[in-house]
């Protein structure tokens, strides 16, 4: 398909507002060629005039044969109107559920009704991934590339695979390091017929490996330092409003790893207040795992800043200076988020300094036990996602969040992508238990529910039965 089918009304741009270049919408690129910053995909507003309230896009419901209107990030096709529309790709992504969890809000500290779980395990592949693999893939598409390639903590990797599977319109290449992906997440891969690279190393080896290869092999690279990803990724938060009758709430609490879905987030928010579809942007809570602390460290402890663009780039080059000089690698059971450099630190800043942010870190142990009781409420999911959880019960105890404030928590990745920690947690194994938890500092399992043992014996059986049930 021509390249100049493409949207004249869209162009990418660096995110520095010093250096402001500007690329077409048909270039394949991962950074700033005159500064080397991330880019934007950009939209020429005035011209594009997109809808100028939310009942346009609820009508499009009525429409739901069309898979344009049935998608959850192509309903909002106007707000990332980068192609046209028989250029998208979609597989049905994005039909997710905001789910008001009074369990969860009781265990936040939250009063009854205040929390909602914003639950992205329902999408085709099980993780918030396919919002933004959605839109990747259409601009994949329209430029003809062939073969597409990630790095992965396992869920891009997962979604590239059923993208490609699914569609047909490309060959999946990915890599991961060894031993770093959780099984679920690893067994789609393999499922879906993935080329599988296993990298001995972690998710930061395998990032810069990748970067090296799709510009060696000229394959197109789908992880979140692609810019149309994150344009996919806008509409969780456009789902978000949809769930709360486009009231926005006062808190989005998500987990940050690479950094693409707080980016994004902070992107659309900035994007509706711009257009006028919102007249209040939420205040944004980025969660890191404490065994994984880039973003914590740099913006909480050492008040790194957006500053308008003008990011202190030495304190971050020091940084990483002193974690290699350390040899500090990132460690935590929330395996998604075990990552040392997150690609999308400046943008992320962005997003901080649009939503009034703040960052904290949580423990595994707090990791688990937040795990456990989203689990108990009915949506599980794996622990990345649950640090949304834990960041919010924190910030309640520390009064940042107020008992009376509507607070979000995304949910990024469906419960079966890491069992074997969710297994571990409520084992009655010790030495299950400790060669994955207690290893990393988890000591207890509060919230365990305890498989019980009962000889193959139907009297004993039914004496275990009435005694637990
Ligand atoms: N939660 C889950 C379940 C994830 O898989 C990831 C990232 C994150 C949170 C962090 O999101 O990067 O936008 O801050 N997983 C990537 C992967 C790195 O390769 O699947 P982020």
């Amino acid at each position: 398909m021509s390249s100049t089918t493409l949207s004249d009304l869209a162009f990418q741009r660096c995110i520095y507002p010093a250096c402001g270049a500007t690329y077409g919408i048909e270039e394949v690129r991962v950074s700033c060629s005159a500064c080397g910053g991330l880019l934007d995909v950009a939209y020429d507003w005035q011209r594009l005039r997109p809808p100028a309230s939310w009942s346009f896009f609820e009508q499009k419901w009525a429409r739901r044969r069309d898979p344009l209107c049935f998608s959850g990030v192509w309903r909002f096709h106007e707000l990332l109107p980068f192609a046209a529309p028989e250029q998208v790709v979609t597989v049905g992504e994005g039909q997710t559920l905001l789910h008001a969890s009074q369990g969860v809000a009781r265990y936040v500290g939250l009063r009854e009704g205040r929390l909602f779980l914003q639950y992205e395990g329902m999408n085709p592949s099980g993780s918030f991934k396919d919002n933004g693999m959605s839109a990747a893939f259409t601009h994949a598409r329209a430029i003809g590339a062939t073969r597409a390639a990630c790095a992965s903590t396992g869920n891009t990797s997962a979604s590239l695979a059923l993208y490609c599977s699914v569609t047909r319109l490309m060959k999946a290449i990915i890599f991961v390091g060894s031993g770093k992906i959780a099984y679920g997440k690893l067994a789609q891969a393999l499922d879906y017929g993935a080329l599988t690279v296993q990298i001995h190393g972690d998710f930061d080896d395998a990032m810069a490996r990748v970067q090296e290869v799709s510009r060696e092999l000229g394959v197109y690279l789908v992880n979140s330092v692609n810019p149309f990803r994150l344009e996919g990724q806008k509409t969780v938060m456009y789902r978000v409003l949809e769930g709360l009758a486009w009231q926005p709430p006062d808190w989005i609490v998500v987990p940050g790893g690479n950094l693409g879905n707080s980016s994004a987030f902070g992107k659309a928010f900035a994007e509706l207040a711009e257009l006028g579809l919102i007249d209040r942007v939420p205040r944004l809570a980025v969660i890191n795992a404490a065994g994984a602390n880039t973003l914590y460290d740099l913006y909480t402890r050492q008040g790194l800043r957006w500053n308008g663009g003008a990011v202190e780039r030495s304190l971050v080059d020091a940084y990483y200076t002193e974690m290699d000089r350390l040899q500090r690698r990132a460690s935590t059971i929330a395996s998604a988020i075990e990552i040392n450099r997150p690609v999308n630190l400046a943008k992320c800043l962005r997003a901080l300094d649009t939503c009034d942010g703040v960052v904290r870190e949580v423990s595994d142990q707090e990791i688990m036990d937040a795990k456990a009781q989203v689990g108990a409420g009915g949506l599980g999911c794996e622990p990345a996602s649950a640090a949304s959880v834990a960041g919010a019960r924190l910030l309640r105890a520390e009064g940042v969040i107020g008992p009376d404030e509507r607070v979000v928590c995304v949910l990024t990745g469906h419960q079966l992508k890491d069992p074997t920690a969710t297994v571990a947690y409520h084992t009655t194994d010790q030495q299950q238990f400790n060669e994955l938890l207690g290893r990393r500092g988890v000591r207890r399992a509060a919230f365990a529910n305890r498989a019980v043992a009962v000889p193959n014996d139907l009297d004993e059986i039914m004496k275990a039965i009435q005694l637990y049930s």
